[in-house]
């Protein structure tokens, strides 16, 4: 099993020096490679007999066609709803042959040994990646925080089926395709605070939480509506923006509306409640933050009476 990744991992150093340069970050030492295969943490383990769809990156690059982007058919746990849990390391007598690290990037290297996938979840967090990597078609959980990524592709997201969360925290992106995420049939979380984004791509009805807090979102970064059809939602942070408005409606599942440091001037009667009907209470709202805006809340006393707390922000 060694000897067979020896020459496995020789053959992925061999291409990608072939390819591009090796980021300094990874470490292809002999205490590596004498891991047995079974025990290596960085290992998304793959169905050699599972047919692979040919994935092609968003720069037409096309993978090569034996890469394999299942996951594994061996029992694994699909839910790590408590992150604080010890995640189990696949180890699967099918772990042979190419597709077992992942799908291939675009440094030559498979995702798995670029970053590190723990069950379904792929944590690519601090490694100077510019684009985002090609990921496992089973992909549950995906970090990429603290890296150089400037551009969200259309297709960079696509057929991942059962994607939940997506944390871009701390890259570079301005720039996101309108259908990046809306396809995405089962995507809970998308957190992109402290990027460089001007405008909000359709985001899909399933999301609880968004967190696009730091970044430039002005007049015209969401679109009217934005938030009407996401019947889920609980979680909006939208702090330190340009935002000049409210974004309305809100949906009545909403619990907290975090939107510090913006340039919120004005609300209206009507912004959280129904001036035509007084018996409305908007039981779910609970955290309103519109402190660090330059708008007196003073002005419009009858705009909370439907919520079960004042708003924190400016009242005189
Ligand atoms: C805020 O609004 C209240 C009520 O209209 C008003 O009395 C107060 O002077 C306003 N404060 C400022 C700083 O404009």
């Amino acid at each position: 099993m060694q000897t067979f990744l020896n020459i496995f991992l020789g053959f992925f150093i061999f291409e990608s020096v072939g390819s591009a340069p090796i980021t300094d970050n990874i470490i292809f030492d002999s205490e590596f490679y004498d891991i047995p295969l079974g025990e290596l943490p960085h290992l998304f383990v793959y169905d050699e007999n599972e047919q692979s769809d040919q994935l092609k990156t968003e720069t037409g690059i096309a993978l090569p066609s034996r890469s394999q982007e299942s996951f594994s058919s061996a029992p694994l746990s699909e839910e790590f709803e408590e992150e604080a849990s010890t995640p189990k390391l696949i180890d699967s007598p099918s772990a042979q042959g190419s597709g077992v690290l992942g799908p291939q990037t675009q440094d030559g290297l498979p995702t798995c040994l670029l970053c590190t996938c723990l069950g379904t979840t792929v944590y690519c967090d601090d490694h100077e990646l510019h684009a985002i990597p090609p990921l496992p078609k089973k992909t549950t959980y995906f970090y990429s925080r603290y890296n150089r990524i400037r551009k969200i592709n259309r297709n960079d997201f696509a057929n991942l089926n059962n994607l939940k969360r997506i944390d871009l925290t701390a890259n570079f992106i301005s720039e996101i395709h309108e259908d990046a995420f809306w396809r995405l049939p089962q995507l809970q979380e998308l957190v992109l605070c402290d990027n460089r984004i001007r405008k909000l791509p359709e985001l899909p009805s399933t999301l609880t939480f968004i967190d696009v807090s730091k970044n430039r979102l002005g007049h015209k970064g969401i679109r009217n509506e934005a938030f009407k059809d996401l019947h889920e939602l609980q979680h909006l942070y939208i702090t330190d923006n340009n935002l000049d408005h409210i974004p309305l409606p809100l949906p009545e599942s909403l619990q907290a509306l975090h939107l510090q440091n913006n340039n919120i001037q004005e609300m209206y009667e009507d912004t959280f409640c129904k001036m035509k009907d007084f018996t409305y209470v908007r039981r779910a709202l609970e955290d309103i933050r519109l402190d660090g805006n330059p708008i007196n809340l003073s002005r419009t006393p009858y705009a909370y009476m439907c919520l079960p707390r004042l708003p924190v922000g400016n009242l005189i």
